[in-house]
């Protein structure tokens, strides 16, 4: 197991916005954590990253517990995050933002190569390399904050609400990019949405997170025909 979350618990002052979550992801899977606005979704993710530290439970990664492991040693094991409202460097160029994504890192990236394999998947980023990142629209500045995340060739990629904000038709696009990054590379992928019909369409597995408590998993495929999820995720 990749990354195995049992039992998490965290309060923000007091007060706990997850309640005991267990969750796995296996090398190689694409799993999505749907959830309502306000479920803990972005909470959970940036406890993950080490942003917050849990009150109860642990996180075991590459079978190390890295609970209480700061930020940097767990970006450094490969777990990167593309946050909520991508946080690009609006002053930098495109090139520059996708740089700050190898920037501090031990080990040797084969950058040349890897810029290539992005621009395949993300051709507007070498089109716009030298724009200034603040002038990239939306979908633009989503893709190039997942970009960025992928250029160290990370081993697992967090992904918070990429959907936020973007028209429908950006939405399929950047979810089809996410589908080919873990088809293609094999890239290891959780990400945590409220658009529950477009993440459970590219994943492999899904968790249903209501205000702070796991109430559902299953496969991605079934989720999509469950009774309770059409009700209140799809609106059918
Ligand atoms: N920095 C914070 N301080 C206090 N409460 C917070 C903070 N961040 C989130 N919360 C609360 O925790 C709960 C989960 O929020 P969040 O993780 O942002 O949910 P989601 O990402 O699913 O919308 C909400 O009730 C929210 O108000
Ligand atoms: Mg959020």
């Amino acid at each position: 197991m990749l990354l195995e979350v049992s039992d998490l618990t965290i309060a923000y002052n007091g007060l706990e916005a997850l309640h005991g979550v267990s969750l796995q992801v296996d090398v190689g899977e694409l799993v999505s954590v749907i959830g309502a606005n306000g479920a803990g979704k972005t909470t959970l993710l940036q406890t993950l990253m080490g942003w917050q530290l849990p009150s109860g439970g642990s996180i075991r990664f590459e079978g190390r517990d890295i609970t209480r492991a700061q930020t940097h040693a767990r970006a450094r094991r490969g777990m990167r995050i593309v946050p909520e409202k991508a946080r690009i460097f609006s002053q930098l160029t495109v090139y520059e933002n996708l740089m700050m994504g190898v920037y501090g890192m031990r080990r040797k990236i084969p950058v040349d190569k890897r810029l290539l394999w992005l621009y395949s998947l993300f051709p507007v980023l070498e089109e716009r390399g030298a724009q200034v990142a603040s002038t990239l629209s939306g979908g633009e500045q989503q893709q190039l904050s997942i970009a960025r995340a992928c250029i160290s060739a990370p081993s697992l990629l967090l992904v918070d609400e990429v959907s936020m904000g973007l028209m429908p038709r950006l939405v399929d696009k950047v979810f089809e990019l996410l589908k080919q990054l873990n088809g293609e590379e094999g890239l290891t992928i959780l990400l945590v949405e409220q658009n529950a019909l477009a993440s459970l369409g590219i994943s492999h597995r899904a968790y249903v997170l209501e205000t702070g408590d796991i109430v559902l998993e299953g496969k991605a495929g079934q989720m999509l025909n469950d009774e309770r999820v059409r009700e209140a995720y799809l609106g059918i």
